[in-house]
């Protein structure tokens, strides 16, 4: 019987199954034919939505534009990767965001990946009225690829050409392809928001 930590084990997953099985009866979490996991079948509201959502942790990122009045940026965490071959990715902006009306009509926008030490910056790029310009609190320079605000201290960046947008539900998908990349920080730590806070993921394993 294993009784130790579920790890990762090439070719033997019968071993992970069996560990995470006794791993959850250790915890007292019921095992049977359905997962254990009770779901209810009623439907959704927005509310339930977001108290599930809130255990999915993502990464945080702040999406840069140039608009008819310059500089924009909001912070975002629906961004995902969608493809390698081209490179590409999606991210997801509600329709009452000023940047919305923005990304409409420009070419590009450019993904600033947080480091863990940026809270400033997430939480700067949030605000639906901010009193001082958050450019000029966060720091930027011109990406040379796109010429979009490149915060200062991201961790990585992403410059992406609009390929698609598409309206979902009170979203827009926008997909770029990737036009631009760099590591500006390879030894920080990406932020994490999980449980609507912001963190830092403490261990990577050396890679
Ligand atoms: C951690 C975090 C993640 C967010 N992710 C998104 C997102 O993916 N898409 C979105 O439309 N708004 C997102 N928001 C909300 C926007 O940042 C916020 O509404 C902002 O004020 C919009 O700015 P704008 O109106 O200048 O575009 C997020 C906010 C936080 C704090």
């Amino acid at each position: 019987m294993v009784t130790g930590p579920v790890e990762c084990v090439a070719g033997a997953p019968e071993l992970a199954c069996a560990a995470a099985v006794d791993g959850a009866a250790a915890e007292g979490i019921p095992v049977d034919g359905a997962g254990g996991v009770p779901v209810d079948g009623a439907g959704a509201s927005a509310e339930r939505f977001r108290d599930v959502m809130r255990h999915f942790p993502t990464g945080v990122t702040v999406l840069t534009t140039t608009g008819p009045e310059g500089p924009h940026g909001m912070t975002a965490n629906a961004v995902m990767s969608v493809s390698l071959d081209p490179p590409t990715l999606l991210v997801a902006i509600h329709r009452r965001a000023r940047t919305h009306a923005i990304v409409r009509a420009v070419p590009t926008f450019t993904v600033n990946i947080l480091a863990a030490d940026q809270r400033d910056h997430a939480e700067l790029f949030a605000r639906t009225d901010p009193e001082e310009d958050p450019f000029l609190c966060a720091g930027w320079a011109p990406s040379p690829v796109t010429g979009n605000p490149v915060l200062d201290r991201s961790l990585a960046v992403l410059d992406c050409r609009v390929e698609r947008r598409l309206a979902v539900a009170d979203h827009t998908l926008v997909v770029g392809s990737v036009v631009g990349t760099s590591v500006g920080r390879p030894d920080a730590g990406p932020m994490v928001f999980a449980r609507r806070e912001f963190c830092e993921v403490g261990h990577f394993g050396g890679k």
